[in-house]
Formats: structure tokens, sequence, C-alpha cells
């Protein structure tokens, strides 16, 4: 078994810490996007997952994915690929360019395009390969902790999460991230918080859960499961305050006032304009601002209009009547 020096310690320290993580959004968790959840919460976030196969041939659309912005720590870098010398290449890589908090292996992608390489969900199929692809990852990354991220196996007759917890904890992981998922559930039903708990019984190493946590109710439940921390992804791309709403035990829903979020809706734009990969800028941003408005009131019917809209100047002066709107409801419910 390798050891897990000080990396481990300073990992434990960050999980006693502070018991929520952001967790590794592709397409979402941006430079610009984490800015914005740092706003609310000063734990760790993970990159998008970044492929070793376009690290170790220093691709220029891999590379930009490491690029980070200020004050943009602490940050996980996850990366994906089934070939252990992928890792032992691509590593270096990443160190020479950051130095990540934790560096994470995804393991429980169930998209096809990576199913194909043999990577994300893939690979739990393949155990020996596990342990070849973590031993590897574990030379490279030397002293910054190693993670994994799993499902709960490939579907419900072979869910072999225990088994692969065993292998990451005898290769030296510091902590294993368990989806409540198999592969075959994709993102359909609710996680199962029972095969959660069953391996928090059983691991070596500290579990961080993940699955549909979205509010306390939730939080709360996969708490009881005794996870030593907890993984947030569509709650956090929805509420980027969601971190700081829950350790206040404040429902994340009405958590933020309007006059706040209007900053934040013009927050990531300005981010997204001055680092956005490319000039669609405004394109990038307005997902993420109709993700933060979904459920305000008039926001449905405003979203074709965001989406339509090409221009920065009509977008803010769209985006200024509706929480003008906004405001003048919540002054006539107060006055009621
Ligand atoms: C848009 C989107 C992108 C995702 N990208 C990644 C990724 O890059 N790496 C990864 O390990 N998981 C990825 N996931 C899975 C999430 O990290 C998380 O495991 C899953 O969404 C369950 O947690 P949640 O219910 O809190 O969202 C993605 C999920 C979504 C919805």
């Amino acid at each position: 078994m390798t050891e897990c020096s000080t990396s481990t310690n300073n990992f434990l320290n960050m999980l006693t810490k502070q018991s929520l993580y952001g967790a590794p959004l592709a397409g979402v968790t941006t430079p610009s996007f984490r800015n914005i959840v740092r706003l609310f919460f000063d734990g760790l976030i993970y990159t998008e997952m970044i492929s070793v196969e376009g690290l170790r041939r220093n691709g220029p659309a891999t590379m930009i994915f490491l690029k980070t912005n200020e004050n943009d720590s602490p940050l996980g870098v996850q990366l994906f690929g089934s070939k252990p010398d992928g890792y032992t290449d691509s590593i270096p890589v990443v160190l020479g360019k950051l130095t990540p908090a934790v560096i994470d292996i995804n393991m429980g992608c169930p998209v096809k395009k990576v199913l194909k390489s043999g990577s994300g969900c893939a690979m739990m199929k393949d155990e020996l390969n596990i342990a070849r692809v973590i031993n590897a990852a574990k030379k490279a990354a030397g002293d910054i902790p190693l993670t994994i991220k799993i499902r709960l196996g490939w579907d419900l007759n072979s869910m072999n999460y225990n088994e692969i917890i065993k292998i990451a904890h005898e290769e030296g992981a510091c902590a294993v991230t368990l989806h409540g998922r198999t592969k075959a559930d994709h993102f359909s039903g609710t996680v199962r918080y029972e095969y959660i708990a069953d391996a928090v019984s059983r691991a070596k190493l500290p579990i961080i859960g993940n699955g549909d946590v979205i509010d306390m109710e939730t939080y709360d439940n996969m708490l009881k499961t005794g996870v030593s921390g907890v993984m947030i992804g569509r709650g956090m791309m929805k509420k980027p305050w969601i971190f700081e709403a829950l350790l206040n035990r404040t429902d994340p829903d009405t958590y933020l006032k309007a006059d706040r979020l209007k900053e934040l809706v013009y927050k990531i734009m300005d981010l997204e304009q001055a680092n956005a990969r490319g000039s669609r800028y405004l394109d990038v941003s307005k997902k993420y601002i109709v993700w933060m408005m979904k459920g305000l009131p008039g926001a449905a019917s405003l979203r074709s209009q965001i989406y339509a809209c090409q221009d920065r100047a009509e977008l803010d002066v769209m985006i200024e009547d509706f929480f003008n709107s906004i405001r003048d409801i919540q002054t006539d419910q107060s006055s009621e």
C-alpha cells in the first residue's frame, strides 16, 4: 500500500473544516463560474473534467481548461482517461501550470463519448486497470492529494463500489466521491442513500457523498449516511449561493434577495466577457442567467427573449426591467 503523506492530512483537515464540495461540471465550472460560487463559499471547487490525452499532447483546446482566475482556490483538478501512462504524462503538465489542492480521477461519467474511449464509468468494469491508473496517478501527483469519483457500479447487478473503494485505499487515494447512482441510472430516479451508507460503513478512507443535494432536507439526508463530505453539482449550477445557504441552515430557494441576484447576473456577464474562451461570451452567460433566475415570477417567459438577444446593452435593459418588476411585486406583497 502506498502511504498518503502530509497531503492526506491537508485533505482530511479540509474535510473536517468544510463538509461541502463544488462538483466538477463539464461546460459549467469554468473559472468565471467558480468565481461566482466563491463569493459564497471558501471550500473546494473542481474544474470541468479534463482529458489526460489532450493534456499529454499539450493540445491547445485542452490546455485552456487549466486556466484560472485570481482567487480561484482551493481548486480541484479533475482528469479523465483510461490509460495509466496518460496520468503519468499529464499530471506533470497540470503541475507545471497549477498547484491544485486535489487531483481527481473521473470514473463516474456516463456520457457515451467518454465511455467509448474506455473512460468515465467504463473504468469501473476493469478493477485491475483502476489499480494501475491510481498507482500511476499517485506517483505523478507526489504530495498533491489524489481522489477518485465513482458511481455505485455499471448497473444494479454489478455494483462494485466497495471493491473500487478498497482499491483506492490500497493504492493511496485520499478519499472517494460516490455518486449514489449506477451508470444505468444515468440521472434518473433518486439517489440511493442506502448504498452510500453501506460504502461509508466499510470504507477505510473518507467518502464524499454526491447526488441530488439541493436543499436542507436532501443535505441532511446525505449527512445521515455518515459521509465525511458532501459534493453538490446541479444544486450549485442553479444556485451558486447554495453552500452559504446550507451552512446557515437556510432554504437556498429564498436565500438571495432579488437585488443581490441582479448583481450576480451582471457579474457573471462581466466575468465571462473578460475571461471567455472566445467571443461567444454572451451565449455562455445566458445559460447561467436563466438557471439563476429560474423560479422567479415571470422568469419562464423571459427565457426565450434572453436566448434570442444578441446584444449586451439590450440584455442589460431586459434584466433591469425584469428586476424592477420583481421589486414592484415584492413591494406590493410586503404592503398587503
Ligand atoms: C452539466 C453536468 C456536467 C457534469 N460534468 C461532470 C464532470 O465533468 N465530471 C464529473 O465527474 N461529473 C460530472 N457531472 C456529474 C456531477 O459532478 C455529479 O456527480 C452529478 O450531477 C450528481 O450530483 P448532483 O445531483 O449534485 O448534480 C456532470 C453533471 C452535469 C449535470
